[in-house]
């Protein structure tokens, strides 16, 4: 094992990698804040080489960022080939992108983040359209994880389901799947320590979390996003009752993706698991938002939604 120094690497997920045939780049580990070679290009990450780590095989590995080309390519030939089933397909494909998405999260370059964002989604609708029941696992996969990146890979996934079945056309399906994934890019402008605090906001901090969605329509205008992914960002928290923030707009003034993203951000929050409340079953939230917060929601959206969860729940039960 050779220690390197001065290489800068990206993470990949463990199940983002096939164990059954050899891996195309090296791999590395992290031990002790530094990455150590641990597999060669070319060599198979084995299920037994993995159970020779002391307690368990980490979540994930690291590649050099010269790999990440590779990488990528290794993602698409695997979801192109016929040796991953559906769900093994939708596995790799949900855990290659929550890596992506963390680091677009955190990168400075917008530009790059919306061009790469495209290129996820583009992945998420072909296999939607290869693989009609891939939508099932993909929803089945939610992590009801509250980080901002998977959160926004979920809300993306069901955003794309929704669409899906109102019937979006292709190119409508891929600026609704990365407006949902950018809805709450402004939330890189609020504090990180209200953004994580472990419990309800107070009233000041309540104010600077309303604002993400004019910070993130801020940060789209100025990188030249279309009117769709501006949309879901800036009015993701407007409501069909009038009720909402921050223009309170009625029913027919919000964008149609926004109001998918306002379906599905909810939907996701109600179903996550926070340290101050329980997480709601999937269909205990949508019957919160049939009858608790009744008129803020559009009704074909919500009768939508149960198609999306409830064509997961007849497949479950196929296979159960
Ligand atoms: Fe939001
Ligand atoms: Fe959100």
């Amino acid at each position: 094992m050779a220690e390197q120094h001065s290489e800068r690497y990206v993470k990949v997920r463990l199940n983002s990698l096939y164990t059954k045939e050899p891996i195309p780049f090296d791999l590395y580990v992290l031990i002790n804040q530094k990455q150590i070679h641990y597999l060669r290009a070319g060599d198979m990450l084995s299920k037994e080489k993995l159970e020779r780590f002391e307690n368990k095989a980490p979540e994930s590995f690291f590649v050099r960022l010269e790999d990440r080309p590779a990488f990528k390519k290794y993602v698409r030939d695997k979801l192109n080939s016929a040796v991953l089933d559906p769900h093994e397909k939708a596995v790799m494909l949900r855990e290659s992108s929550l890596t992506l998405i963390e680091e677009l999260f955190e990168s400075p370059a917008i530009d790059q983040a919306l061009q790469e964002s495209k290129e996820v989604i583009q992945q998420f609708v072909d296999l939607m359209e290869a693989e009609p029941d891939a939508m099932a696992d993909l929803v089945g996969l939610s992590s009801h994880d509250f980080y901002t990146y998977t959160h926004s890979l979920d809300v993306g996934i069901y955003s794309l389901g929704l669409a899906n079945v109102m019937s979006y056309t292709r190119e409508q399906l891929i600026e609704m799947g990365q407006g949902a994934l950018f809805h709450d890019i402004g939330k890189r402008q609020v504090s990180v320590d209200i953004i994580t605090k472990d419990g309800p906001l107070n009233d000041l901090e309540w104010a600077q979390m309303q604002k993400h969605p004019e910070y993130g329509l801020a940060i789209l205008i100025d990188h030249k996003a279309s009117e769709a992914i501006k949309a879901c960002s800036f009015e993701h928290h407007e409501s069909s009752a009038g009720n909402g923030y921050p223009q309170q707009l009625q029913a027919k003034e919000i964008h149609p993706m926004a109001k998918i993203v306002a379906l599905t951000d909810t939907f996701d929050a109600l179903t996550t698991q926070r340290s101050y409340n329980k997480p709601m079953k999937p269909s205990a939230a949508l019957e919160f938002m049939r009858t608790k917060l009744a008129g803020r929601y559009d009704t074909d959206l919500l009768r939508a939604m149960y198609e999306v969860l409830f064509r997961m729940d007849d497949r479950l039960k196929q296979t159960s």
